[in-house]
């Protein structure tokens, strides 16, 4: 059994990734109502990833016996002033969950839970990723703010996933079909 800080702190941390599953969703309604497709197709596969993040831990307490709470989930940010806001509003988000990690990591240790720690590094490393992303994102979105079709073309180019080579003609070796 995990220690009960440890399992106490991982379920607030299952509310804040449905709460980061929602905001994602909030974000990619708002780029999919202003015809973004590239966006909307990014942030809901972000929203998907987050959800991906709870259903580990709860997988991680469930197989430990430890006590599951499904939470109730904090309503998003829905209303943005132009396109930078929903990515700024992310970051924001990331950083903030990357604090929250890093306390799970913190009690882990303290703790002496060297499994809960195992389990605790690989969304540590997650992390650093998605602040990197968020942040590269936010800078794109900043200079082009008047300018959406260059937003879109970066995320075409940047973040459309190497898994579906179809999107990226050529560019495995593959010949498009
Ligand atoms: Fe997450």
């Amino acid at each position: 059994m995990p220690a009960e800080r440890f399992v106490a702190q991982l379920n607030d941390q299952i509310a804040n990734e449905f709460a980061a599953h929602q905001q994602y969703l909030a974000a990619a309604v708002y780029f999919d109502r202003l015809t973004m497709p590239q966006l909307a197709g990014f942030f809901y596969h972000q929203a998907t990833v987050q959800r991906g993040h709870a259903m580990m831990m709860i997988k991680f307490l469930a197989d430990q016996d430890a006590a599951v709470v499904v939470p109730g989930v904090e309503a998003p940010t829905t209303d943005f002033d132009s396109v930078v806001g929903p990515i700024e509003l992310v970051l924001e988000q990331e950083r903030r969950v990357t604090d929250q990690i890093n306390l799970l990591t913190r009690i882990a240790r303290e703790e002496g839970d060297f499994a809960a720690e195992a389990f605790v590094q690989w969304f540590t490393k997650q992390q650093v990723d998605a602040v990197i992303t968020m942040s590269d994102l936010q800078t794109v979105a900043r200079r082009s703010t008047n300018d959406p079709e260059a937003i879109e073309a970066y995320i075409w180019r940047e973040q459309t996933p190497r898994e579906h080579p179809q999107h990226r003609p050529g560019e495995d070796g593959s010949v498009p079909a």
